[in-house]
């Protein structure tokens, strides 16, 4: 099944200052894509994100998550769909600064009662994000780059089966950054999508598919 479909879409901001952001984009999102989407600083890798995220509505066209049209879904279908479906590495920092590294990880956890569930997969992923020897640190204990790290491990936390990946290399170094791409892709090859957003190509390579945004349109590139 898809995962993902926008159909027309458009999303601006504003009435008397308008901006016109996404205009009538189409994009189709399925199992093991790695979508990469790249574009100059403010041309709406962000917006788009956060509306296939659901955390922002479209004003004209369609999106469909899982062959449902998103417009059509209650606050509470959207709030456990996002929990069980969607993982967001955000482009601005979004921790619990008042929780430790483990207590980040471990209430993403817990807002999805799974199998997986487990302590043995916290100490896991912070063991492939260079963590474990940070995980009583707060927040305002790590680096930007260990931050940054934080958030893709609590993207990844709960498996989820489609990643929206906004700019995740940020704040990291050549070593650290091809680890978390790394991290993506193995996520897709395991069947989950991962959208990227990028605005100095970072992750391409990783690609299955890439657009470039441009005029609120999204053109396929080679
Ligand atoms: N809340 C907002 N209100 C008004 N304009 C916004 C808002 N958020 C973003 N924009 C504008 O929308 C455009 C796209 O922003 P964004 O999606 O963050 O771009 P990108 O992620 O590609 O840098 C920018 O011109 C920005 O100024
Ligand atoms: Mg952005």
């Amino acid at each position: 099944m898809k995962i993902c479909r926008l159909v027309k879409l458009s999303k601006g901001y504003g009435v008397e200052e308008r901006v016109n952001v996404l205009n009538s984009l189409d994009l189709e999102v399925n199992p093991g894509d790695f979508i990469s989407i790249e574009g100059t600083s403010g041309v709406g890798k962000s917006t788009l994100l956060y509306v296939i995220g659901t955390l922002l509505k479209a004003e004209a066209g369609h999106m469909y998550l899982y062959e449902r049209d998103v417009s059509a879904m209650s606050d509470r279908e959207l709030t456990v769909l996002r929990a069980r479906k969607l993982g967001f590495i955000f482009q601005e920092s979004t921790l619990l600064e008042a929780f430790t590294v483990k207590e980040n990880l471990e209430f993403a956890q817990s807002l999805v009662k799974t199998r997986l569930g487990s302590p043995a997969q916290v100490e896991a992923l912070l063991e492939r994000v260079g963590l474990s020897d940070r995980s009583h640190f707060l927040p305002c204990q790590l680096s930007g780059g260990q931050r940054r790290r934080l958030m893709v491990a609590r993207a990844l936390i709960n498996r989820p089966a489609l990643i929206l990946a906004d700019e995740p290399t940020n704040d990291l170094d050549e070593y650290w950054g091809h680890r978390v791409l790394k991290l993506l892709s193995e996520a897709a090859r395991e069947g989950a999508a991962v959208v990227l957003a990028t605005h100095n190509r970072a992750g391409w390579e990783q690609a299955t598919a890439r657009y470039q945004l441009h005029d609120g349109q999204l053109q396929q590139l080679a």
